[in-house]
């Protein structure tokens, strides 16, 4: 535990990060921390006020009205009849991979894969796709302190766009409702006026962003491990019934998506963590990375072990917030491991072919696999 010059409070403890996450005097509701002006009337501005409205951002019992509606979207039931779209996504990616006798396993599989089942879960049109997922790129920047100011235009200028488009099919399913989310949300706002349109459009930006960056780097660099743990991937190979889902449970503790950064709270009241009193108002990031290497929860954390006995990792939080999509990012990744290990279980990593992000140790931006 850490009080940080910058002023915020840093947990990385087993223990304390997953207390923080089940403590209702922690809250995730920004808005009540740092309002956005009421009066400005910019599109930035309104923008802002549209996000603060997602459900990941609101307390009880706001997050609890609005997780209920998005939350059948996402029982079991609803990920396995994705089960076959995934399969088939996976296999023409494979098959152009294989056509050329190498993959990278971040621009040509988890990219393209993870995108496309975003996008088609809240209804991107196929020609937005890229601009759409590249304007994260500048959103990212808005929450930088070091960001110039052209990069904050940039960021603002991007997240006004992106909720310009998801409007658009918002008010495309009203015209000519689907058997999909964004028709399901936009019905229970007219039946029920239990979810107005800003709610709306900020839970479908949420639920893109966290569905397609995070299982993106789930599958790339979950991969990458288990080829640098070559005799684990043998292992899993000659029985991917018995393994996979062990490997991706180890992945998700060993190398998290957002292994650098925090998820974050504020408190509501002077909140006690193991004998130190953080105060009222202060803002809690929450290190999910850290917590799933403490030594005093896990044996040995520092060593990749995919045959680890079960236990609950917080690589997708814990508590009221826990997150809505692991099902599906458990499949897509699940799928993913286990087509190449049927298809290709001698591919192997090209020498010299894995590169980071610049910006970011705990991504990739390129992991080259040459397929036997
Ligand atoms: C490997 C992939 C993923 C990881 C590691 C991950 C991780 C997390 C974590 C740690 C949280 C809790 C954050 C907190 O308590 O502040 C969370 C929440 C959330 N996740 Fe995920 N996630 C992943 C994939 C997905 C996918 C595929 C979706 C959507 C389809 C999704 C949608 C959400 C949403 C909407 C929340 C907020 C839930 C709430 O506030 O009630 N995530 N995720």
């Amino acid at each position: 535990m850490h009080h940080s010059a910058y002023g915020y409070w840093l947990l990385t403890r087993y223990n304390d990060v997953a207390a923080a996450l089940r403590d209702p005097r922690l809250s995730s509701d920004w808005a009540r921390k740092r309002p956005v002006d009421p009066t400005a009337q910019d599109d930035f501005s309104h923008a802002q006020r549209v996000i603060f409205q997602s459900f990941n951002m609101k307390d009880p019992p706001t997050h609890t009205r609005l997780r209920k509606l998005i939350q059948q979207a996402f029982t079991r039931a609803a990920v396995d009849e994705q089960r076959g779209r995934v399969d088939a996504l996976v296999d023409d990616l494979l098959d152009a991979g294989a056509a050329k006798g190498a993959l990278d396993l971040v621009t040509e599989l988890a990219f393209p894969l993870t995108i496309t089942i975003a996008s088609e879960m809240i209804g991107i049109p196929s020609a937005e796709r890229d601009r759409f997922r590249a304007s994260f790129e500048d959103t990212e920047r808005l929450g930088d302190p070091t960001a110039s100011a052209e990069q904050r235009r940039a960021g603002q200028d991007a997240l006004v766009w992106q909720l310009g488009v998801i409007g658009d099919v918002v008010d495309a399913r009203r015209a000519d409702p689907r058997d999909d989310l964004v028709t399901a949300l936009v019905q229970a706002e007219e039946s029920g006026e239990t979810l107005t349109r800003d709610e709306i459009l900020a839970a479908l930006l949420t639920l893109y962003t966290a569905a397609g960056t995070t299982t993106e780097r789930m599958i790339s660099s979950g991969m990458l491990l288990l080829l640098r743990h070559r005799e684990q991937w043998d292992e899993l190979v000659a029985d991917p019934d018995r393994l996979v889902n062990g490997a991706i449970t180890e992945i998700l503790r060993f190398h998290h998506p957002n292994q650098q950064t925090t998820t974050n709270r504020f408190t509501l009241e002077d909140v006690d963590v193991s004998g130190v009193t953080i105060p009222s108002g202060s803002t809690v990031r929450v290190a999910l990375g850290a917590a799933n290497r403490d030594p005093a929860r896990w044996d040995d954390p520092e060593r990749f072990d995919i045959t680890r006995p079960e236990v609950v990792s917080l690589g997708f939080g814990q508590g009221i917030h826990f997150c809505i999509g692991a099902p599906l990012a458990r499949m897509q990744a699940a799928a993913t491991v286990r087509r190449i290990a049927e298809r290709f279980p001698a591919v192997w990593l090209a020498t010299g072919e894995v590169r980071h992000d610049p910006r970011r140790m705990d991504r990739y931006e390129r992991v080259l696999v040459e397929l036997a």
